[in-house]
């Protein structure tokens, strides 16, 4: 039915009004031409009332979002509501931790609650298209945007994806209201050297391996939309990679949705060197797949002329119209293109379920790294803190990259958050020690006097908002300007130190434990950092956070992942793939992350030891916490095949658990493992399970735990 409907209106649109179903502008650019006095505002306006306007995205509030439907309805003749998107990346006005931060917490239901929350929170403004999950894999913290990614494992991305995606598109009534954008559409995450937009060259192998897998799901899951990359993939822009547009995205896994560009990305065709002019841009990206022009205005200025030269067919344009309109008819456009303006009350009473849900998110983010002497938890009755660092009184921070609908004045500052506990008998002292980049050290002789006075220090160090997200690469892992110094400095006053990281990327940090007995990676957890990193400090949330991204010790070991082959020679003495001057290891592993309590893993037991591909194996351990207080742990199972035709990581996570236990429980924690989980990309590239023997390791993460050994009597096709 909504086909037909699509097709009754497309059947009366010129060619014009079809490419502008197919454009899209950022209604935030607005610069004024200097020579004419003309804001590219006012020319935007004219093209929505002449019906060559598609998309917009950056509108702010409800009231423009009506103004803008409102020209639609009034103007054109077919009242094709707008799609307005947004990057609502976590959270929208109620910011929640970062992605990363919340891949922390190994449990892809709260990103459902959180992305349905902030679809929800965003749709009152008028926004029907969220663009995300960002679901890139990420292997490289030089990478600025490894912050809005779920790190580096295609298992882990997937199960998020696929509850992003479910909790974004929110449903009411017959179905979706919102359509999610789960982006970048591909491998944009293996930017070589962690630059930014930079080159991507990789085999067909890794790409199905490991890229593609979250897109899978996304779709699966039933994405309304993709965005397509930046980045070139093998010598092609995705932009114009047909390979990637059609062949596997609509003829191998039927994705019926729309794909739009990322940001201009049809220019930089031409900035890439793979077209000489905007025509040949316009003609390139269209038949490659790309339904969706962002911004550039390169569809809407060639397009009509290539199909009238017969050099695009017009019903490659109506097969992509057709998506659009169908997505608008899904959302309900049509029927309702305005918003209802909610009440201030309804408002805040949505806002407080929401901060409630943010301090959940937060909690749940975070992951307790070290905890020597069992500094942490911290007594709050009759103790002296001495609060440092620049990340302390800082309410911006914590917002973290792509938070430009969240406040500073709504966030709870980690020195608000610890000073809650005065109420319970603590007292706090508080000195910034340094600015987050500079390398002025006026400040650190005063924060080390505070620190002398107090009973245990609680040092913020970290990176500022603007050191993740887009175009914000590093080459240091370190922490910037003074804030080293401050910690040498303060942990000079010989009170013990919990050092609370918060940082859009993992950090090189292995000096720090020389300093701080505690160390808690806090991440930039959104309007309720402060509360949750308070609630992990001083025990009232027990942490639950495990790292779904390798921390290394320096910036030269990366690209550093636990999915990594073994080589000929692995590292061991010299001839072994080692460094001269550096560990191989991690500084802490994938999936790694502390608890106050203590857990034991029992012996694994399996009901087979062998088995045909086409039966499945059960591995059952049992659990128990063996402390005091209750807590939650994260089981994890990860496989090798010893022997394949094409070799195999060391370890590949197939499945994970997460479960609470109180004190003195035990639980049995059960895995099937079948034949999807043993399949691997064989040498003719089919998913196929070979027979032969499997290691799979259960433990708290990807360098620790026991191991099981299984033998494979017979090979079986999985998949194509
Ligand atoms: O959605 C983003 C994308 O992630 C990066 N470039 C800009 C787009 C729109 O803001």
């Amino acid at each position: 039915e909504i086909a037909q409907q699509a097709q009754q209106i497309l059947s009366g649109m010129t060619l014009e009004e079809k490419v502008g179903q197919m454009t899209q502008y950022d209604w935030g650019y607005n610069p004024i031409n200097p020579e004419t006095g003309t804001s590219a505002r006012e020319l935007l306006l004219e093209e929505i009332r002449q019906g060559r306007v598609g998309s917009i995205f950056n509108v702010s509030g409800a009231e423009e979002a009506n103004e803008l439907q409102r020209l639609i309805q009034e103007h054109t003749q077919h009242r094709i509501p707008l799609l307005i998107g947004r990057d609502v990346i976590h959270g929208y006005k109620t910011v929640f931790p970062i992605p990363l931060a919340q891949a922390s917490a190994w449990n892809p239901d709260l990103a459902r609650r959180t992305a349905e929350a902030a679809s929800r929170e965003s749709m009152k403004d008028g926004v029907a298209w969220v663009f995300a999950p960002m679901i890139d894999i990420s292997r490289d913290p030089r990478w600025g945007r490894i912050a809005e990614s779920i790190g580096e494992d295609p298992l882990l991305t997937s199960a998020y994806a696929k509850a992003w995606v479910e909790g974004a598109q929110v449903q009411e009534g017959a179905g979706e209201r919102t359509a999610s954008c789960p982006k970048h559409y591909a491998a944009y995450g293996l930017a070589e050297a962690g630059r930014d937009y930079n080159t991507v060259d990789l085999s067909d192998r890794v790409l199905r391996e490991v890229i593609l897998p979250p897109f899978r799901a996304a779709v699966d899951a039933g994405a309304l939309s993709i965005m397509a990359s930046f980045n070139e993939v093998n010598g092609i822009p995705v932009c114009a990679n047909s390979y990637l547009l059609k062949t596997i995205l609509r003829d191998e896994w039927g994705f019926e949705g729309v794909v739009a560009s990322d940001y201009n990305a049809l220019q930089e065709l031409i900035v890439h060197g793979v077209a000489a002019d905007e025509e040949e841009a316009c003609e390139r990206s269209v038949l490659a797949g790309c339904d969706m022009d962002m911004h550039s205005g390169i569809y809407m200025r060639y397009l009509p002329k290539l199909v009238r030269e017969g050099r695009v067919p017009e019903s490659a344009i109506d097969e992509s119209v057709r998506r659009i309109l169908a997505v608008k008819i899904k959302l309900g456009l049509f029927e309702q293109p305005y918003i209802n303006i909610q009440s201030g009350e309804s408002a805040a009473a949505d806002r407080a379920a929401f901060t409630e849900l943010a301090r959940e998110a937060a909690q749940q983010s975070i992951v307790l790294l070290r905890n020597e002497g069992q500094l942490l938890p911290l007594n709050k009755e009759g103790v002296k803190i001495a609060v440092i660092g620049p990340l302390a009184d800082n309410k911006k921070d914590p917002l973290g990259c792509w938070a430009f609908d969240g406040k500073p004045e709504d966030v709870v500052s980690l020195l608000e958050g610890v000073r809650h506990a005065e109420r319970s008998g603590a007292s706090v002292l508080y000195a910034e020690g340094c600015a987050i980049d500079s390398e002025d050290e006026s400040g650190i002789e005063a924060a080390v006097a505070i620190a002398r006075q107090a009973d245990v220090i609680v040092l913020a160090l970290g990176e500022s908002l603007e050191m993740s997200g887009e175009s914000r690469s590093r080459t240091s892992l370190d922490l910037p300007g003074a804030q080293r110094k401050l910690a040498e400095a303060v942990a000079g006053a010989g009170k013990p130190v919990a050092a609370v990281l918060l940082s859009g990327r993992p950090l090189a940090l292995p000096w720090l434990k020389e300093y701080a007995s505690a160390i808690v990676q806090a991440w930039h957890l959104g309007v309720q950092s402060g509360n949750a990193i308070a609630d992990v400090l001083f025990g009232d949330y027990n942490p639950s956070g495990r790292l779904p991204v390798t921390f290394p010790h320096n910036v030269g070991q990366v690209p550093i992942y636990y999915y990594r082959k073994k080589t000929g020679r692995p590292p061991g003495g010299v001839y072994s793939s080692y460094y001269i001057d550096s560990t191989t290891e991690p500084l802490y592993p994938f999936g790694y992350g502390l608890s106050y309590t203590a857990f034991e893993y029992g012996t694994i037991t399996a009901d087979r030891t062998s088995m045909t591909a086409d039966e499945e194996l059960t591995l059952t351990v049992a659990v128990t916490n063996a402390g005091e207080r209750a807590g939650e742990e994260t089981v994890q199972l990860y496989v090798r095949d010893e022997a394949a035709s094409v070799t195999q990581p060391l370890k590949k996570l197939i499945g994970f658990r997460k479960l609470r236990l109180a004190p003195g429980e035990s639980a049995d924690v059960t895995f099937r493992v079948g034949a999807d989980a043993l399949a691997i990309l064989d040498q003719h590239m089919n998913w196929t399970v070979e027979p032969g023997a499997f290691t799979m390791w259960i433990g708290p993460n990807a360098s620790e735990g026991q191991s099981i050994r299984l033998q494979v009597e017979a090979k079986q096709m999985v998949r194509q």
